[in-house]
């Protein structure tokens, strides 16, 4: 956030604001290229309805409960958790780390949808085709153009994202958003609707849809419940920043459940926009990571105008990535300011060393500094590894932290007072409180014991 506003705590325009800024930070690169690649890894239908389960009970409510304890101390998250209990500074800390980990690589993928949007918009939408699904991963690893091919377009992006924090673009995002997220959603709804002509397209939907119990296990809560930290901007404390910025009369539960809404429809619909022609082109869980960047050129290659369609959509990810980053760089900068008392220009100054140095290296992961640390690398290198440990190990010990915080420190009350405050209604109090106090620590600490000796062959979840 500007000067202006950590001095004097600006606050969002009312409730439409807060949900659409909150929603740019939440609506990028999660929901387009994470969210549709998990699907296919994960068998489709039966991913997609867990994710939807898991995204209004764990989601929902670890947002409301974010929201309101940056509401309630007007803090962000190393402030606030230090405010209520000096002893548990440590845990806004361990939150804190999260987006510094995440923005880095963030970055290099925002890199490649930038290049993406390079090469169509010049009428090279072939380039992208060719060899089957294979130029993306030639690409990324240095064949097509070596190592600074990427590395360039990684700097293209991460400078980008630096420049609006250099300005501080907060409420121009604001501003943005409410424009650029609708064209994004319509677009992806016509590239939708053009992909009901494919033949056999209807196989694709099916697979996507049809819950298919036989792939249900452990790996896929796994996989859902990573992705709703990172898809809903949660268990790294930007919403408890966010929330500091909120007014008091506006209501936290709806809010939450309007950026929640948001955030899962566009992730539904992105996966329904990728994950149905990826399985009739036959690329499925074999592009990786690179789903979205292998299948979509090939739906554009055969759309009528399709060369013109793919830049202004690559354009509008380019924006929906960079809302996203923005706000996880904010963070990072916001941390140092916080949590080491340096003046702003010095936090700016520190958090885009480590971008850029942390960046380097993940780019450099599909190259000569490739890791070989499977399966916790997901077979991409650093990429993999930072991703892995951010969102199957940190945000979960963080959200079970957040929980048996608020559980058991500062009591669930501090949490359902201020979701009431004003006179606004809680409507899942009830469960809400239950979620809080048992399911959510509970089930995440399941979750992440048993991912973790699954992650070490000590026993399969699969
Ligand atoms: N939720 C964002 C996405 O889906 C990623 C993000 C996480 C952005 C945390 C800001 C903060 O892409």
């Amino acid at each position: 956030m500007s000067e202006e506003q950590s001095e004097g705590r600006g606050s969002f325009t009312g409730r439409l604001g807060f949900v659409l800024a909150a929603a740019a930070s939440a609506v990028g690169l999660g929901n387009l290229w994470r969210f549709p690649y998990l699907t296919s890894h994960y068998g489709g239908g039966m991913f997609v309805i867990v994710y939807i389960v898991l995204a209004v009970t764990f989601g929902f409510s670890l947002m409301v409960a974010e929201i309101a304890i940056g509401r309630r101390t007007g803090k962000s998250c190393i402030s606030a958790f230090g405010d209520l209990a000096k002893k548990y500074k440590w845990i806004g800390v361990l939150a804190a780390i999260i987006p510094a980990l995440i923005v880095p690589y963030y970055c290099v993928i925002g890199g490649w949808v930038t290049k993406w949007f390079a090469t169509t918009v010049v009428g090279d939408l072939s380039t992208l085709t060719s060899d089957g699904g294979g130029y993306w991963w030639s690409y990324i690893t240095g064949g097509i153009e070596g190592m600074g091919g990427p590395m360039i377009w990684f700097f293209v992006f991460a400078a980008l994202c630096l420049l609006c924090v250099i300005v501080g673009v907060d409420k121009g995002i604001e501003k943005v958003s409410k424009v650029l997220m609708p064209m994004l959603l319509i677009m992806m709804v016509a590239i939708t609707i053009y992909e009901l002509t494919l033949p056999g397209i209807w196989d694709g939907i099916v697979y996507y849809f049809n819950p298919d119990v036989s792939k249900l296990n452990g790996g896929t809560f796994l996989g859902a419940i990573s992705q709703i930290f990172y898809s809903m901007s949660l268990a790294m404390g930007i919403m408890i920043t966010y929330g500091s910025y909120m007014k008091k009369d506006v209501s936290i539960e709806k809010s939450a459940r309007n950026i929640s809404l948001i955030d899962t429809t566009v992730a539904i619909l992105a996966g329904l926009m990728i994950v149905p022609p990826a399985y009739i082109f036959g690329f499925g869980d074999s592009a990786g990571m690179g789903l979205m960047f292998v299948a979509l050129p090939q739906v554009f290659a055969q759309m009528p105008a399709g060369e013109f369609v793919a830049p202004v959509f690559y354009l509008l990810v380019v924006f929906a990535a960079l809302t996203s980053a923005v706000s996880l760089l904010e963070t990072v900068v916001s941390v140092f300011i916080d949590g080491a008392k340096v003046k702003r220009k010095m936090s700016i100054i520190i958090s885009s060393v480590l971008l850029f140095v942390i960046g380097v290296i993940v780019v450099l992961g599909f190259g000569p500094l490739m890791t070989d640390l499977s399966p916790f690398d997901q077979g991409a290198g650093w990429l993999g590894i930072l991703d892995t440990l951010t969102n199957s190990f940190l945000m979960p010990i963080v959200a079970i932290l957040t929980c048996v915080f608020i559980a058991y420190v500062v009591k669930v009350s501090f949490v359902t007072d201020e979701v009431e405050s004003e006179g606004n209604a809680f409507m899942f109090k009830r469960p809400f409180e239950y979620m809080i106090k048992y399911i959510c620590p509970i089930c995440l600490a399941a979750i992440l014991i048993f991912g973790t000796l699954d992650m070490f062959g000590i026993y399969s979840v699969y």
